[in-house]
């Protein structure tokens, strides 16, 4: 199971279906799911390779066999969270409940053991054929998810049950078997990420080591749990987000000028960038020489948490701080400095936490008691600020 993302294996059939496929791969890409599509050979006939692989982003391979240095079937199937079958056809079925693995797609679906949701679409005579409910049985007693198709007109003339549902049925079929909670939809989520870069000269700037790992976190759980997303990152690397709005910036100034835009509209602000306390006075045009290399005059830059502390009207504020020592006295003088709702304080001592998927601090509210946080993900830590945000939002 994957720390970061969350992973879906995406297994296409050979039916007329496989092109709405195309538009269920980008709604899950957009809710911040990875997903690797699997498509069975006959099925690229629908759809060809070079689509999914342009849509998904990642290599596509129908057979054992091939890529394999680049895809093991079994850690294919390892690194999956879900596994989503859409379409499935009457022959794909068949071969499911058989337990055959005549290509890479079945031999997922015998190697994981993951939720998995299969969305049938078929014509309504190959639905209700005994054959198909007898595995539609089989498959539904191991504990898969098989999905009714719609009743509605097919391809041609025919009509009945067989289509293939409505994008935002599978996914919510999905939502339910993944147990996502969908506590946010609604919600607008602001989050600030990453490290400010303050100009020397063209080259060199003061920055910090912060990675922007833990931004990610949050903005990927709140896509999951059904906010809006607007990130503005500070050199950080955000591709791997889908379905955020993001922003992005260089220095403090620039994160102050797209935070008056965002702040106004957002219902929850969490300030998890690390920005530059304070900048050169004069930023050079030209490189400066090295023999004129010799210091730097400093100013401070403004607080942008207080000055929007300030300002705010209706918005909870969460704000960050990364302490050595004293924890609890100098993360509650900021909460209360600052007009924070909660300040989450990263235990920075001996270079912990930059560039790692754990962290260790402590969580501290204006009246709730602090809890105190060993090791955790920054995922489990970016649903307890959300599951807090969430709360006093009512
Ligand atoms: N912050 C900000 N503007 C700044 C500096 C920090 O908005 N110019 C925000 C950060 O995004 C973070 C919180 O304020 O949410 C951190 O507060 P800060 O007082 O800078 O904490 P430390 O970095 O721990 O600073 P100090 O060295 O003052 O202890």
């Amino acid at each position: 199971m994957s720390s970061t993302t969350r992973e879906v294996i995406l297994g296409v059939g050979a039916g007329i279906a496989a092109y709405k496929s195309c538009d269920l791969l980008r709604r899950l890409q957009e809710r911040g799911y990875g997903v690797t599509v699997v498509p069975t050979p006959t099925s690229l006939n629908f759809v060809g390779a070079a689509t999914w692989q342009a849509l998904s982003g990642r290599p596509v391979t129908t057979q054992v066999w091939e890529n394999t240095h680049e895809v093991s079937h079994i850690s294919l199937a390892e690194r999956a969270d879900f596994f989503l079958i859409a379409p499935a056809t009457a022959d794909l079925i068949a071969r499911i409940a058989a337990g055959r693995a005549d290509d890479l797609l079945t031999n997922l679906v015998l190697a994981s053991d993951v939720p998995m949701l299969i969305v049938p679409a078929m014509h309504p005579s190959m639905w209700n054929d005994p054959a198909t409910v007898a595995n539609v049985a089989t498959l539904r007693k191991r504990g898969y998810t098989v999905m009714e198709p719609e009743v509605g007109r097919l391809t041609g003339t025919d009509s009945g049950q067989g289509r293939f549902p409505e994008t935002s049925t599978i996914i919510a079929a999905l939502d339910e078997i993944s147990g996502n909670k969908r506590d946010l939809v609604g919600k607008r989520i602001l989050i600030t990420g990453g490290g400010t870069r303050e100009a020397i000269d063209p080259v060199r700037f003061i920055g910090n080591r912060s990675s922007g790992k833990q931004a990610l976190a949050i903005a990927r759980n709140a896509l999951l749990r059904g906010a809006t997303v607007d990130l503005i990152a500070a050199n950080m690397d955000s591709s791997s987000l889908n379905g955020a709005h993001v922003t992005s910036v260089e220095s403090a100034a620039e994160m102050r000028a797209a935070l008056a835009i965002s702040f106004p509209l957002c219902d929850v602000l969490i300030m998890c960038a690390a920005v530059a306390d304070a900048k050169p006075v004069r930023s050079a045009i030209e490189k400066i020489k090295k023999s004129l290399f010799t210091s730097i005059e400093l100013e401070p830059n403004p607080d942008l948490l207080a000055e929007l502390g300030k300002s705010k009207t209706h918005q909870i504020m969460i704000g960050f701080a990364a302490e050595t020592s004293e924890l609890r006295e100098s993360a509650r003088a900021k909460l209360l400095a600052k007009g924070l709702d909660v300040i989450y304080v990263n235990d920075v001592s001996g270079g912990a936490i930059f560039g790692k998927d754990t962290t260790q601090g402590m969580i501290l509210t204006r009246t709730g008691a602090d809890i105190a946080l060993k090791e955790v993900s920054k995922d489990a830590l970016a649903n307890l600020l959300l599951d807090h945000a969430n709360r006093q939002l009512g």
